[in-house]
């Protein structure tokens, strides 16, 4: 929101040290850092390229390592393509080359694909690749060290876990972004490829920093209009500029692209003609674009077409396309995610969450070889919490991959900061216990377990065209981070984190420590205040999958439930008496979660239909746990402002402003998730807090209980995401109104807060006296200043909270809100509240 405040605030003096930056660097910035004579000696002053081909990673390698020096220590620093054993110099090629040109017999460890060996003894710097790839990988990390201030000696290779480790972005062909929160597409508009692809080099530069080997580009409800010869030519130009950073191109398929683009009347999957249609196609494919990656797949889901349509298995549909990859090595990719979502809540056994074992566990073994079945980490979507997929363990004789969101769709959609590597190690580091041996899902995605030869990750990722990528910059360090968990699940979250933040922001011990303290309190604290014990994100599932709104969940077809009524809540997925989800897990596993008993608090309501006064093992009841949760979650991101309020001056002006920002606008939205959620169960369960908290807001004033020109009460729906299920909206579209109220709180200095709502459609001014004086206003523009648009009604998605700290008041002064609406937008109020100092409500 654009705002004013009578208090100004004072950057202070020493802001100017740090220069202005936009993010669109990302963690690639290469700031300066000092360099002592020892750091001198020991940087080299030539690059050698060994047998780089034009364009090739190799290269790219080269010139990254330049620029890098260069920014970094002001070095420049001249790149060669022969030499070999030469002091003061990076030798960067494949191991291959090395051996052959250098004809060297160093010890150098066998290196798995892309794996790379990075030996820097001084200022003699050997970088090998076991491909080009590789190579490039090894001159980031070799990068990475010194931006980090890290000039140590070190001899090392480095392989990745697993090979799949890709990006999936939801582009659509139009340039809007399913589920992006950063503008629109950088790959698409207008339905064709754009012409300047600047940023799709840049978005393929900021992956191969973190291994990231290849991108879907294209939104898995895929669009056939791709396949046109203009967008295909599109494509292979995509691939052009991405190729010089190992980032292979893959696209997402529509399984009736025969029909809807092919002009066939059928797209039957055993159909000769269906079958050669495809073969065409991916032949025109892999003309433009040698390298393709392969396809993604979403059938028979969420209304996509499917091989069920000519009652053929999902097997035979994804293997269709395996085999028309087979001649060119190109990987398909079948998504997991297939479900009837019309099932009836009546039932007590219908349970959604089954879907996936019951699919494709009877199709195991008949996939062809390079079919990965791309598995979201949890049985439902992308959930705050959720135990892993059980089709990890039952999948033997088939490749995997673990899919998971960088976009945090159900996760605050970048507003919230959540940072997400703790969230995906409890599904990674999870031991399924298959054979009752040892098996966590990282070593059954990697295809290690099952000895499978294929296997790894996907990420929904989604950056737009925001010069900060995700439409966040605290967000980036999930992009970061998902690079280096696919290479390394066992990588610690804190040393990611402080990787990324030293890269980002600073080696400040400060920055690190505090944007680690935030971070990492992050996902706890989102969990608390949307959706604790395993219920789920309580998010409205049935618009944007943002703000609050517990009922969605139930009632539909789509499965998300609760099964929350007066007395009880949770989903029982247990064998003896639910929906019998807990017996696809491996019997060790199963027999825990079977059990109320050992089944984590964390996954009570997942797995077990309770009542309200049900004792948690801390003694709390759960009703009981889910209004201290809320509160203390609320409490914790309000603590976020003020930790990052302590970094001022001490990270560049912009950035500190958008984060701050950012983070002002969490503390007042996880209110409104805090007090929806509470006051939702509370009418539901009828049972108080002890603590007194919900419903008893003794510090608020109901705007609904001013007095009212030009404004009327309004009843938001849904209930709760209103304070008392009331607020007020313009009379008119067009003439301003006014709430007015003679303050009975004693003669103070109170931190001002306006609860009002932001929908978009329209930018509504309000301003706020004191008697006559003004103490600020704003205009509800979140839509600019979020950068996407949450709603379009008063609900969860567009309640939300200003604050004008330290207002001096009295007794008997009035306070006056004059709101002007704007477009559809009729300036809504929903509370005031004068909040004495240090206290959160
Ligand atoms: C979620 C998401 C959809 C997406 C789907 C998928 O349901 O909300 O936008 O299409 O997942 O993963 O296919």
């Amino acid at each position: 929101m654009r705002w004013q405040s009578l208090i100004l605030s004072i950057w202070p003096a020493f802001a100017a040290i740090v220069a202005a930056e936009d993010g669109s660097e990302g963690w690639l910035r290469y700031a300066s850092v000092p360099c002592n004579a020892h750091c001198r000696q020991n940087l080299p002053s030539r690059i050698i390229t060994l047998n780089a081909t034009d364009s090739s990673p190799i290269e790219t390698a080269g010139k990254e390592l330049q620029d890098g020096l260069q920014s970094i220590f002001g070095k420049n620093v001249s790149i060669v393509q022969s030499g070999c054993h030469d002091s003061s110099s990076i030798v960067i090629t494949t191991v291959y080359d090395y051996r052959r040109l250098c004809n060297s017999t160093d010890e150098i460890p066998e290196l798995e694909e892309d794996g790379f060996w990075l030996s820097a003894q001084g200022d003699t710097v050997h970088i090998l690749g076991q491909n080009s790839r590789g190579a490039l990988y090894g001159a980031f990390e070799y990068l990475s060290m010194l931006a980090q201030g890290n000039f140590s000696d070190v001899a090392y290779p480095s392989n990745p876990h697993a090979q799949i480790r890709w990006v999936n972005q939801w582009d659509n062909m139009d340039g809007s972004i399913e589920r992006g929160y950063a503008g629109p597409s950088i790959f698409f508009a207008d339905g064709k490829i754009v012409d300047d692809l600047s940023r799709a080099k840049q978005y393929a530069r900021m992956l191969s920093s973190v291994r990231i080997n290849a991108i879907i580009v294209n939104n898995v409800n895929a669009n056939a209009t791709l396949l046109s010869t203009a967008n295909m030519d599109g494509l292979r130009r995509i691939a052009d500029v991405m190729r010089p950073y190992g980032v292979q191109v893959g696209i997402s398929l529509n399984f009736a692209s025969p029909i809807d683009f092919g002009g066939l009347d059928t797209y039957d999957p055993l159909d000769e003609s269906v079958v050669s249609w495809w073969q065409d196609i991916t032949d025109q494919l892999y003309d433009r674009v040698p390298d393709l990656a392969g396809y993604l797949v979403k059938a028979s889901s969420e209304g996509q077409p499917g091989p069920d349509t000519y009652n053929r298995t999902l097997a035979e549909g994804a293997n269709l396309f395996a085999r028309t990859l087979q001649p060119y090595g190109g990987v398909l990719m079948f998504r997991a995610f297939v479900y009837d979502h019309h099932i009836s809540e009546d039932n007590w056994r219908n349970d959604r969450a089954n879907a996936a074992v019951e699919f494709f566990k009877p199709l195991d073994a008949k996939f062809e070889d390079n079919v990965v079945i791309q598995i979201k980490y949890g049985p439902i979507d992308f959930q705050v919490r959720e135990p892993p997929s059980p089709l990890f363990a039952n999948l033997r004789k088939t490749n995997v991959a673990i899919e998971l969101q960088v976009t945090q769709e159900y996760l605050g959609q970048q507003c919230h900061l959540v940072y997400l590597p703790p969230l995906w190690k409890s599904i990674t580091d999870f031991d399924l216990r298959i054979d009752n041996a040892t098996s966590p899902v990282r070593d059954v995605v990697s295809g290690q377990h099952f000895k499978r030869p294929l296997g790894g990750w996907a990420a929904v990722v989604n950056v737009g065209t925001n010069t900060t990528w995700l439409g966040s910059h605290l967000s980036m360090s999930n992009l970061y981070a998902y690079g280096r968990m696919a290479w390394d699940p066992t990588a610690d979250s804190v040393q990611i984190l402080q990787d990324w933040t030293r890269l980002t922001f600073s080696q400040d011990r400060a920055v690190l420590d505090t944007i680690t303290g935030m971070s990492m309190a992050s996902w706890p604290a989102y969990e608390n205040y949307s959706g604790n014990l395993g219920i789920q994100t309580l998010t409205d599932i049935l618009y944007t999958h943002y703000g609050p709104n517990p009922a969605s969940q139930d009632g539909n077809g789509w499965g998300q439930w609760t099964r929350a009524d007066g007395k009880y809540i949770g989903m029982d997925r247990t064998l003896w008496n639910g929906t019998g989800f807990s017996s696809q897990y491996p019997a060790e596993v199963a027999a825990r979660f079977e059990n109320i008993e050992t089944t984590p608090d964390n996954l009570l309501l997942w797995f077990h239909h309770v009542p309200y006064t049900q004792r948690l093992r801390s003694g709390k009841t759960v009703i009981q746990h889910f209004y201290d949760a809320h509160y203390t979650g609320a409490e914790t991101a309000h603590g976020f402002v003020s930790q990052w309020e302590t970094l001022r001056g001490r990270i560049d002006r912009r950035r500190y402003n958008e984060t701050r920002f950012r983070l002002v606008y969490q503390a007042g939205h996880a209110i409104v998730w805090r007090d929806a959620i509470n006051m939702f169960y509370y009418n539901l369960s009828g049972i108080p807090d002890e603590a007194g908290r919900v419903g008893h807001h003794p510090w608020r004033i109901e705007a609904e209980d001013m007095t009212l020109d030009g404004y009327v009460p309004y009843a938001v729906s849904p209930f709760e995401t209103a304070s008392g299920a009331t607020a007020i909206v313009t009379e008119s579209n067009s003439t301003a109104g006014t709430a007015e109220t003679t303050l009975g709180f004693s003669a103070g200095v109170y931190d001002l807060v306006v609860n009002y709502y932001d929908q978009y459609g329209g930018k509504s001014h309000w301003t706020v006296y004191i008697n006559d004086r003004v103490i600020g206003w704003w205009e509800g523009d979140n839509e600019d200043s979020l950068g996407y648009s949450p709603s379009i009604y008063l609900d969860g998605h567009s309640a939300t909270r200003i604050t004008f700290p330290r207002v001096r008041i009295r007794r008997g002064d009035r306070l006056r809100i004059v709101g002007r609406p704007d477009g559809v937008e009729p300036a809504p109020v929903d509370y005031v509240a004068l909040l004495p100092a240090g206290l959160v409500d």
